[in-house]
């Protein structure tokens, strides 16, 4: 069995119990290393110098961590005007910032238009809706080529029954709208889907892009969108996305049809969980066990609330377990269920898993949570959104965003 935080020195001198104590539980522990780590192995996909890469904010958008990675020479996608407010607080400029939205008023697309900010719209009635109150300018459109992949059907974007994009048979009618409002369509992009551990369907998804980018004369850039998986099961042996061929065929794929067209195009690639999933592990508590009618239920702060991946998409993470500051490994194991404190049966973290024996007060660690952790809590319950974290390269330890207040929630009223 691999653990991660062995293998990567996660909390270098730091002690998963002193983490807690100083900062609360449960906590969001993030390592500056890794993250680096994925941000430069990204960014070196694909060896051209028109291939860039726009970090998408969705998965993680701690200030500080988008500072980390602006420093990396990460570009960033927005999905609302709240991730582009945060994008300029943390130093991205215009041109840093691709607008990605999806059924937005236009007052939001203007947030992004006065900015300066280049807006996707990603149906045709929000091309129209764009070019009634922005003609004669610059857009670009999503399409949906009818491929789709990612590890749950609620993260699968591309395909015939989502609500993304549009679709490639609706070509004339995109260049009928532009026309009639002036619109130059300089980008177009697409997004299949999150979560593929094989880089065949999003090599897929190039082709067919690119094949429709020769109907569009004016453009300047092609995104091709996120989904680059990790391994979440790594305590099982389960492999990275094998980065090197798949950077390769890319290469390939974008050098060809870049000689055989003769245009000058920037092509970019939009990674969001790839970048910052395992440079986190969240840390809390179990509080008590219980065995109802032979299921053993572990206890613990870590709601839904705190991480919804398990509830929503029955997403798997590793788990490890520290008692006295020690990773527990040893047998006896047994067949658990970890629970969070959230008052709905499906607030399960784990379900029926062969873990080490736990006790309370144990600590419980979750594998993989920078990704669509935090950024997905919530204070159901009225519970406290955690504190985040980071160790830095140098060992010390970093408060980047401090537990919520029981202030916060009544900030509103
Ligand atoms: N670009 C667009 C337009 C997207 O919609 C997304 C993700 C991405 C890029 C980044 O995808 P990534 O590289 O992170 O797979 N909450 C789910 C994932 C939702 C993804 C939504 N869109 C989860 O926890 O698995």
């Amino acid at each position: 069995m691999k653990y991660f935080s062995e293998i990567t020195d996660f909390y270098k001198q730091n002690k998963p119990s002193e983490l807690l104590e100083q900062f609360g539980s449960p906590l969001y522990v993030y390592n500056e290393d890794i993250l680096r780590q994925r941000a430069r192995q990204i960014k070196s996909l694909v060896d051209m110098p028109n291939f860039e890469v726009s970090y998408s904010i969705k998965a993680n958008s701690n200030l500080h961590i988008l500072k980390i990675l602006k420093e990396e020479g990460l570009y960033a996608d927005a999905m609302s005007d709240g991730e582009i407010f945060i994008l300029e607080k943390a130093g991205y400029e215009k041109d840093d910032i691709f607008f990605v939205c999806n059924n937005v008023s236009a007052e939001e697309m203007r947030y992004a238009v006065d900015r300066g900010i280049m807006v996707s719209v990603d149906s045709l009635s929000q091309l129209d809706l764009y070019g009634r109150n922005f003609p004669k300018s610059k857009v670009s459109v999503r399409l949906n080529p009818g491929i789709g992949a990612g590890h749950h059907q609620k993260v699968v974007t591309g395909g015939k029954t989502t609500k993304f994009g549009i679709n490639l048979e609706k070509i004339e009618d995109i260049f009928d709208i532009s026309r009639k409002y002036n619109l130059k369509i300089t980008g177009i992009n697409q997004h299949i889907g999150s979560l593929f551990m094989s880089s065949t369907e999003y090599l897929r998804g190039v082709n067919e892009l690119l094949q429709t980018a020769l109907f569009f004369k004016d453009l300047e850039f092609i995104d091709f969108g996120g989904g680059f998986g990790i391994p979440y099961k790594k305590q099982e042996g389960q492999q990275p996305l094998e980065l090197v061929q798949f950077g390769q065929d890319l290469k390939y794929i974008l050098s060809q049809w870049q000689s055989e067209n003769k245009r000058d195009i920037i092509f970019r690639c939009e990674p969001g969980r790839f970048v910052v999933a395992e440079s986190s592990i969240l840390l809390g508590k179990v509080y008590a066990k219980k065995n109802n009618y032979n299921k053993i239920f572990i206890g613990t702060d870590l709601g839904f609330s705190v991480l919804i991946r398990p509830a929503m998409y029955g997403s798997h993470h590793d788990i490890e377990v520290y008692r006295k500051n020690k990773l527990v490994k040893n047998k006896p194991f047994e067949s658990v269920n970890i629970t969070g404190n959230i008052c709905e049966s499906g607030d399960i973290l784990v379900e029926e898993r062969e873990l080490p024996v736990i006790n309370e007060e144990d600590i419980i660690g979750v594998m993989d949570a920078g990704a669509y952790g935090y950024s997905m809590s919530s204070n159901y319950n009225n519970r406290m959104r955690p504190a985040e974290v980071l160790i830095k390269s140098n060992g010390s330890v970093q408060l980047i965003r401090k537990r919520d207040t029981f202030e916060d929630l009544i900030k509103g009223f």
